[in-house]
């Protein structure tokens, strides 16, 4: 008998599926990518289209994974099968490729949170942080902090129990969003606290106006990232659903959630930043460690609180991790029979490997990052969201069933149309202009 014909495990309750997902979306992409990314494409402008692309384009991306997820119950790449279309099984591989990329440096830079964790025990960065920033972030430290974090990842994926991660969700969000909201209200003293907010906050259009050709891709990118869409996590996290789910309400919440965690840091970096003068976007992947480090080492307790923050921005880095490595995993067990403990190092090692260059060089972690947030993912997604849409279409009705709650009917044909054609313009425009940026 083949691993296909074992019934699927089932989550044991809905609430596990929700904290597995919000688990899998809460991370570095809220804490770390999320305020480098709104400081290099200036600021409140792209807040607007960052939001406007996680609830038009984010949300339903994620129900269209759900379905596929649900339906198929099988890994991102067989479900193309399960559902009847082979020739499909190229979008799933995509998007297992592309997790193996972003697993390579996301680790470099849990590396690097693990790093601030230890350092804020000794204040090693409250002196200078860019100047400590830059001192840790390339070389063999980097590859060190870098194999400490695949490891812990991979002794978790390989113990098997990372179902059991849900505790750790549980304990994580609201530990998270409770030192963030006194990271904030600390910020708000500080003197640049107002112009902070105006950067972040107050958009003007002619911002976006003027430079939509680089904000698109930017926020198209960070919504898929940020929300683990297009390489398969949410496919995988749903085919251990039952039924009876409304896909519509658990994807809103988990949007809603990891969307709340990345406005909550932006408020904390903005208003440090303007105080010690540091130009958002100058510091690049570092601004994080420099805007909140810098918070950090002014507020009272600041080794203990460095200690605790750094530490759960690593478990919230962790349970990302972990559902990416995952997937990979768990197609290697599916497809090859390999036994889990073997998978997972052998795939580990891979991923630590590839993932070297991007902690001897942050040129190479910012390339390897912009090609799958704006190129890769939104090409998984895209890719996605035509099979649902035009190729397996009953799927979408799916979730639109669980939404029109008996209503008339007319919320599935709406649904199915607003997938088909506005999204697919929209993320179709991102493509050809991600492909132009990046090879034009
Ligand atoms: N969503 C995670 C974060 O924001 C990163 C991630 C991307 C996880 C893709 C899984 C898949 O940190
Ligand atoms: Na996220």
């Amino acid at each position: 008998m083949s691993l296909e014909d074992v019934t699927r495990e089932k989550w044991a309750t809905r609430i596990g599926f929700i904290l597995a997902a919000v688990g899998s979306a809460v991370g570095l992409g809220n804490i770390w990518r999320f305020p480098f990314q709104v400081g290099q494409e200036g600021g409140a402008a792209f807040l607007v289209i960052y939001l406007l692309f996680v609830g038009l384009i984010g949300i339903p991306a994620m129900l269209v994974e759900f379905v596929v997820g649900r339906r198929s119950e099988r890994n991102p790449i067989n479900a193309f099968d399960r559902l009847g279309h082979g020739e499909w099984r190229f979008v799933g591989a995509l998007g297992v490729f592309t997790g193996f990329v972003i697993l390579a440096f996301y680790s470099v830079v849990a590396g690097w949170v693990t790093r601030y964790t230890f350092a804020s025990l000794t204040g090693a960065y409250f002196g200078e942080p860019s100047v400590y920033f830059n001192s840790i972030a390339e070389g063999p430290a980097a590859i060190g902090f870098h194999a400490l974090f695949m490891v812990a990842t991979a002794v978790i994926v390989a113990a098997g129990i990372q179902r059991g991660i849900e505790l750790a969700v549980k304990v994580m969000v609201p530990a998270l969003l409770a030192l963030l909201v006194g990271l904030i209200g600390y910020a708000f003293t500080l003197e640049g606290a107002a112009e902070g907010y105006q950067y972040y906050l107050s958009p003007e259009i002619g911002v976006i106006a003027s430079n939509w050709m680089s904000i698109l891709p930017a926020a198209a990118g960070q919504a898929f990232f940020t929300l683990s869409l297009g390489m398969g996590v949410m496919i995988t996290y749903a085919s251990y659903l039952g039924e009876d789910r409304n896909l519509a309400v658990d994807g809103g919440w988990i949007a809603a959630l990891n969307t709340l965690v990345s406005i909550l840091a932006g408020l904390v970096v903005f208003p440090v930043l303007f105080t010690i003068g540091v130009e958002p976007g100058s510091g690049g992947a570092g601004e994080l460690f420099v805007g909140v480090g810098g918070a950090i080492a002014q507020v009272p307790g600041s080794r203990l609180v460095g200690f605790v923050f750094f530490g759960v921005v690593v478990i919230a880095a962790l349970s990302s991790a972990i559902s990416i490595l995952e997937v990979l995993v768990s197609y290697a067990i599916d497809n090859y029979g390999m036994e889990r403990k073997k998978a997972t190092a052998v795939i580990s090692s891979v991923v630590f490997l590839v993932g070297i260059p991007t902690a001897i060089d942050l040129d190479v972690l910012n390339l390897y990052d912009q090609i799958t947030a704006s190129l890769l993912l939104p090409l998984g997604v895209f890719l996605t969201v035509v099979f649902v849409g035009w190729v397996y279409p009953d799927s979408a009705e799916e979730v639109a069933k669980g939404t029109s709650k008996g209503s008339d009917g007319t919320l599935p044909t709406a649904w199915l149309w607003y997938i088909r054609i506005p999204i697919l313009l929209v993320v179709g425009l991102v493509l050809v202009i991600s492909a132009i940026d990046l090879y034009g």
